[in-house]
């Protein structure tokens, strides 16, 4: 740890300290998209709530979680960062972390499966009283080999949908030892981010991988929940065909009635021009699928980890592969077909894009930055089990972005709260 002396170096991994001046700017533009967390920023500074608290983050290295790291340490936290995906760092973010907020960030772009958990190590090595995981790795690794560590654990939160069923597949198993909140189900996080930040960026990543035109093709989504919704949604803007594959039938009923093509995956792969996959599923698409593929398909997976596409079997089926843009790898099969997968089947909206815009983690990471609080209070007296974000929290959330983009709502009369709070009063 640097600790607070500001000429002692700052114990980092990162690519290129040369960077740090785009991305402070970049931080800062992202900032101005973020006016919850500026205000959370000002109210921490104030009252300090996490004083002295030791926070490891597994995260994405954006320019979002800088603005949530700094929210942080505005409330006296010491944070230490490192990947959530080692294809989500920006560089220049890292750069700017260490030199401008002396956070200590060990992630590096395109790191190796070795470097990622060595940067994962580093972050434990900063021996955390609160863990902030996106997809449960951080926590994966303290139970599995640093034990040692749980100890001193108050608590830790989740970011996403992946991350939670594995937390609570632990807890229902007993092999929990500290309380986590959900994140991810808080309401202001996943009916926005998940649904709109996914829908936006995934699209975006599409989009500035390949540059192909959406308008008229027929772009598969695989999975609709919270991310498929929106992708869907932002792929009929572009004016694409959009059909849905699902296996559970309430959400492809719903996904029929909001007016989209519903169908089996092996008879969308022979006619689809785009197949994203968010499902949190493994092998999404698979080698049956592969094997009717429309000629020229292009495959990418914005679900949390790279599992969805079996792109084991795509290379086995492959006979040549070659990479005609950044971002692509294209797979010639023996009867000439092509296959093209972006960013290695990793989240796209993150590799091939800049991940969620800021406005909507605005949202996110105001619920990750109380809930640390809130586990800085109450973390001790927690079984270890996966909580739900206390309602007060989210709905202050609600409020404050409602403020924040100048919008009035109105209140219910004591009339109507009487109303709706009783039975007697019928037709
Ligand atoms: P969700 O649980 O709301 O939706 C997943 C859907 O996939 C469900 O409707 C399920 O029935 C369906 N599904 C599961 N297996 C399937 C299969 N084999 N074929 C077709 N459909 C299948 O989850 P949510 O919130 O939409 O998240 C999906 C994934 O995206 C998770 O891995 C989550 O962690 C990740 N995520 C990624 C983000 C990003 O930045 N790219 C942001 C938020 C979440």
């Amino acid at each position: 740890m640097a600790g607070n002396n500001p000429r002692s170096p700052v114990n980092a991994d990162i690519r290129d300290p040369s960077l740090a001046d785009g991305g402070r700017g970049r931080i800062e533009w992202a900032w101005s998209e973020m006016p919850v967390l500026r205000l959370l920023h000002d109210r921490f500074l104030a009252e300090r709530p996490l004083e002295g608290l030791r926070v490891s983050g597994c995260l994405h290295i954006t320019t979002e979680t800088a603005n949530l790291a700094r929210v942080l340490q505005a409330g006296g936290a010491e944070v230490v960062l490192c990947a959530s995906n080692p294809l989500s760092t920006q560089d220049d973010v890292a750069a700017a972390l260490v030199r401008d907020f002396r956070i200590p960030v060990h992630a590096i772009r395109g790191e190796d499966t070795d470097t990622y958990y060595r940067h994962i190590g580093a972050a434990l090595d900063h021996r955390p009283q609160v863990t902030l995981d996106d997809g449960a790795d951080l926590v994966s690794e303290l139970h599995k080999g640093r034990t040692e560590l749980l100890e001193g654990l108050v608590g830790g939160t989740e970011e996403t949908t992946t991350g939670v069923i594995r937390l609570r597949a632990m807890a229902r198993e007993g092999a929990l030892r500290y309380p986590i909140v959900a994140v991810n189900d808080a309401l202001t996080k996943h009916l926005f981010d998940n649904r709109y930040g996914t829908g936006q960026s995934a699209l975006d990543g599409v989009i500035r991988a390949t540059n192909i035109l959406l308008a008229g093709r027929a772009f598969t989504v695989v999975g609709y929940g919270w991310c498929g919704r929106g992708l869907a949604l932002r792929a009929r803007g572009h004016g694409a065909h959009v059909v849905v594959c699902e296996v559970d039938p309430l959400r492809a009923l719903e996904a029929a009635m909001d007016g989209y093509r519903v169908m089996p995956l092996r008879l969308a792969a022979a006619q689809s021009d785009f197949m994203v996959t968010v499902t949190g599923d493994k092998h999404a698409i698979d080698r049956s699928h592969f094997e009717v593929m429309k000629d020229g398909c292009v495959l990418a997976n914005a679900g949390h980890f790279n599992v969805e596409l079996n792109l084991e079997a795509l290379a086995a089926m492959a006979v040549e592969r070659h990479c005609p843009r950044p971002s692509v790898e294209e797979f010639r099969l023996s009867d000439g077909r092509r296959i093209r997968v972006l960013s290695e089947g990793r989240l796209v909206n993150l590799a091939a894009a800049e991940g969620h815009p800021a406005a909507v983690m605005d949202m996110s990471f105001s619920n990750q930055a109380l809930s640390v609080a809130w586990l800085a209070r109450r973390g001790r007296e927690l079984a270890p089990e996966v909580h739900r974000v206390p309602e007060a929290i989210d709905r202050e959330v609600a409020e404050l972005k409602l403020a924040a983009m100048d919008m009035r709502i109105d209140t219910l009369t004591d009339e109507q709260r009487d109303y709706l709070s009783s039975w007697r009063e019928g037709t």
